[in-house]
């Protein structure tokens, strides 16, 4: 008997396959869903799947994301991290119904939206890129063929503070032990500060010291998800805007861009200076779609006027729980307000603050 694309079993990742019946005209759409949420939630629970398809439409308006609903897939603890914006992620690359060759992350940091993308198979393919040479190690070793030895050498690690700093003292001298050290340090010092030389974590959560952001288990099988798509993502060293302009003519590409704008970006990231109105003016004349987050400040809503962009500010909270908004700039972001009744709070003239303030 021929097996037909329901029941060979060795198609999906899941588990047991049953049969449904939709109606024909959707049945192509409803099974690219189904194997984007099979391949995503392999070896997952039911709840993990069902926060898979959580999508900015089921965010209450001017409620921030719970991150503890969206899966983490990235090895990093990210300082000014995106984990929160994947619900909107996921409604933006699906509003383009599968019609994304790629999706370039010029500013990719601890990559959490290429690698969402990756996963979810919102996007063909996803370059990220990132100008910090330690964060650039780990890309490096996991997408080209370090990334079991990484797992390894992370699960067989036995963190103690005298271990810690005796690594972290030291040269690498490979790129895979950059790579270790680079997720090493971003685990145990404070607030996932990369710059060498930073704080150790002292008390930590729970009163387990250093070894409060130290998953070993975890961060391996993240790596070795990571490098089980490695064939749907590329990593490209250096400057972002470079990466931009070389794919400034892919009509179906999508770029998401998150430079570090904060002031407190210099005490953050080692890579901090970009020109934001010149990186704004090249966005604006892509032909691919794109989206920014930025802080909801004058100076940015000036600059997306300046360049015809869409913009809304969106509810999150910060690593100190505090409500507040960040801006969303994009050519069109009608994908965003499509379920969204109320009004979102905008910003009002003359309400004395500086251009960089946080509105
Ligand atoms: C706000 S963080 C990105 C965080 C990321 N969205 C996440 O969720 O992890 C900005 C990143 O851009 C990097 N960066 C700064 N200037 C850059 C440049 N010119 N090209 C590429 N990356 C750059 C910084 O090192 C930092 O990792």
């Amino acid at each position: 008997m021929a097996s037909s694309s329901t029941t060979y079993r060795g198609k999906w990742n899941s588990g047991e396959t049953t049969v449904v019946r939709v109606p024909r005209r959707l049945a192509p759409e409803i099974l690219r869903h189904a194997h984007r949420l099979d391949e995503a939630s392999a070896g997952a629970g039911l709840e993990e799947t069902a926060a898979i398809y959580r999508t900015a439409s089921d965010i209450p308006p001017m409620e921030p994301v719970n991150v503890a609903s969206v899966p983490q897939r990235s090895p990093f603890r990210y300082p000014g991290g995106k984990t929160w914006l994947v619900p909107y992620i996921r409604s933006w690359l699906g509003s383009r119904r599968g019609n994304v060759s790629m999706l370039v992350e010029p500013f990719a940091g601890g990559g959490i939206v290429g690698l969402t993308a990756g996963l979810e198979q919102l996007a063909d393919h996803v370059i990220l890129v990132e100008s910090d040479p330690d964060v650039g190690a780990v890309w490096q070793a996991i997408l080209g063929g370090h990334s079991e030895w990484l797992a390894r050498r992370i699960a067989e690690f036995d963190l103690t503070r005298e271990s810690a700093v005796e690594m972290l003292g030291r040269e690498p001298t490979s790129l895979r032990e950059r790579a270790f050290a680079t997720i090493l340090r971003n685990r145990v010092q404070r607030g996932g500060i990369m710059a060498r030389g930073a704080g150790l974590v002292k008390s930590g959560e729970n009163g387990r010291g250093l070894r409060s952001r130290w998953y070993p288990e975890t961060l391996a099988r993240r790596i070795r998800d990571i490098a089980r798509i490695r064939h749907r993502l590329s990593f490209v060293p250096g400057d972002g805007v470079g990466t931009i302009r070389a794919h400034a003519d892919v009509p179906d590409a999508a770029f998401f861009v998150d430079p570090p704008y904060t002031v407190a970006a210099r005490r953050l990231y080692r890579e901090w200076h970009v020109d934001h109105r010149e990186l704004l003016r090249l966005l604006s004349q892509v032909q691919g779609d794109v989206l920014l987050t930025y802080d909801h400040t004058r100076e940015v809503v000036g600059l997306a006027e300046e360049f015809g962009f869409e913009f809304e500010p969106v509810a999150m909270k910060n690593t100190h729980h505090a409500r507040m908004t960040e801006l969303l700039i994009g050519k069109d972001l009608s994908w965003l307000r499509r379920n969204d009744s109320v009004e979102q709070p905008r910003m009002k003239r003359g309400d004395g603050r500086k251009g960089g303030d946080r509105l």
